[in-house]
């Protein structure tokens, strides 16, 4: 617990000197990662050398990408990675009845539970950029109000336990871990993108990265509710290592209307707004357990290159996620939502993310988030329910969405496949919940 404390104060330390600054000032990665030694955290030096230029680079890319943004697409600055925002969303998170006890572990102990979530959907990179373009896709899921202890106090700004879900859309990245990692963003925050992957001088080609990045920025999608989306690194549930996915649950179909190129600049937002006008969305929640007698070379815990294979160890559903109708242009909405922290470390209970890369998300999340808040003059909050604090809409169970007469838990009807908590097929009855939806969506709320 000692050592936690002590990132805080560490994060603190290095985060100061550069907030007075428009442009980050230049650290010295080795006589930081010597002070960070001093604080006793149990990572090696050179581990702790590669956090603290993983830090400093993402300042100087949020400095760079801040330059390219504004004015045009407003002057706020923006995360360092997934800068812009395709939609943000109110969702149910509801753990399923029939969930295997072996997952029964932090925000999964208890079978049948819903939370209110918000989801923030968004393009990889960290310049804003049209949605037809080859990128990385971006879900970010908030679970909020779970109970339990959360792993990194620093996070719980509000003493809210909250729960962080951060996926893409591709199943590996696109760096092996945090040495790499570090050192490529040094050539990004040079706003250089394929100089550590490729070089003729000083000749250097690592070809899986590259491959890899490549999938990365070249999925084109038509909507963000139609894709799966995975956490690429490990995490510890219980006693099992895992990995987790999302998927669009059986059924789902959102079918596209023109070809991408015909499309405007902000597409995926309006094809999800058309969605959720008067539909809905619905994602499955899945865990992917390391094999016991897994080796280091099919299933590394620090490798993010590598694809755990479903043949060797299938997506299982332990939650499902339910987007009800609703309102997602509101501009309170949108700022709220480019307010919000995500972090792989805010979670609570027996959760634990794995591996070099995801310890330094712990430390890295946090200071682009407080850097881009302090530059904003924004509040760093984390929320606990579905409110938007500072709208003028008077807050209540039902705010932003199109449901008349909601109670809570919601209706599942919005949700054709639902499945009830015993684990059954069955739906729920529905009674005239279609007409009034249809009512809903004419009349003004
Ligand atoms: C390999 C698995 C990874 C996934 C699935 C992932 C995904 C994401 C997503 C979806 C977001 C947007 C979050 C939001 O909507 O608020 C994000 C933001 C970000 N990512 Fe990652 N990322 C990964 C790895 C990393 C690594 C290794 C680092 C650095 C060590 C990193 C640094 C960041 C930062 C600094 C932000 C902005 C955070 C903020 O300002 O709130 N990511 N990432």
């Amino acid at each position: 617990m000692k050592w936690k404390l002590l990132l805080l104060s560490a994060i603190t330390f290095c985060v100061q000197p550069l907030m007075a600054s428009e442009q980050p000032a230049k650290m010295h990665s080795e006589s930081q990662a010597l002070k960070l030694n001093t604080l006793g955290m149990d990572i090696s030096e050179a581990e702790q050398a590669a956090i603290v230029s993983a830090i400093q680079s993402a300042w100087e890319i949020s400095a760079a990408a801040h330059k390219l943004n504004s004015p045009r697409y407003g002057n706020h600055y923006r995360r360092d990675a997934h800068a812009k925002a395709t939609g943000c969303v109110r969702a149910e998170f509801e753990i399923n009845g029939d969930i295997p006890g072996e997952f029964r572990h932090s925000i999964f102990s208890n079978p049948g539970r819903s939370y209110q979530a918000w989801i923030r959907f968004s393009n990889g990179d960290m310049q804003v950029q049209p949605d037809s373009k080859g990128d990385a896709r971006g879900m970010a899921v908030k679970v909020m109000n779970t109970g339990g202890t959360p792993i990194a106090p620093e996070l719980g700004e509000s003493g809210l336990a909250n729960q962080d879900f951060i996926m893409t859309n591709t199943p590996a990245f696109f760096n092996r871990n945090i040495y790499d990692y570090a050192e490529n963003m040094q050539h990004l925050a040079k706003l250089d993108r394929r100089g550590w992957f490729i070089s003729a001088w000083p000749p250097r080609l690592h070809l899986k990265e590259l491959w890899r990045a490549y999938q990365t920025v070249s999925s084109t999608i038509d909507t963000p509710l139609g894709e799966q989306y995975f956490s690429m690194l490990p995490y510890r549930l219980g006693e099992n290592p895992i990995k987790y996915s999302t998927r669009p649950c059986a059924g789902s179909d959102y079918p596209s209307s023109a070809e991408h190129s015909e499309k405007g600049e902000n597409f995926l937002t309006e094809k999800m707004v058309e969605t959720l006008t008067t539909g809905s969305a619905c994602f499955d929640f899945l865990v992917q357990p390391r094999l016991a007698d897994a080796s280091e070379s099919d299933m590394p815990l620090d490798d993010g290159t590598v694809i755990w294979e479903e043949s060797q160890s299938p997506f299982i559903p332990v939650a499902r996620i339910h987007i009800p109708p609703q309102e997602i242009t509101d501009e309170t909405q949108q700022t709220f939502c480019e307010n919000l922290s995500m972090n792989p470390w805010r979670g609570v209970g027996e959760w634990e993310p794995l591996g070099s890369l995801n310890r330094a998300r712990r430390l890295v999340y946090h200071a682009v988030s407080e850097y881009r808040h302090q530059k904003n003059h924004a509040p760093q909050q984390e929320p606990g329910d579905w409110c938007l604090p500072g709208s003028e809409v008077p807050c209540s169970e039902t705010q932003g969405l199109r449901i008349r007469k909601p109670r809570w838990p919601l209706p599942r009807c919005f949700d054709g496949q639902y499945r009830p908590a015993d684990g059954s097929a069955t739906s729920s009855d529905c009674g005239d919940y279609h007409q009034a939806r249809n009512d809903t969506a004419e009349a003004s709320y």
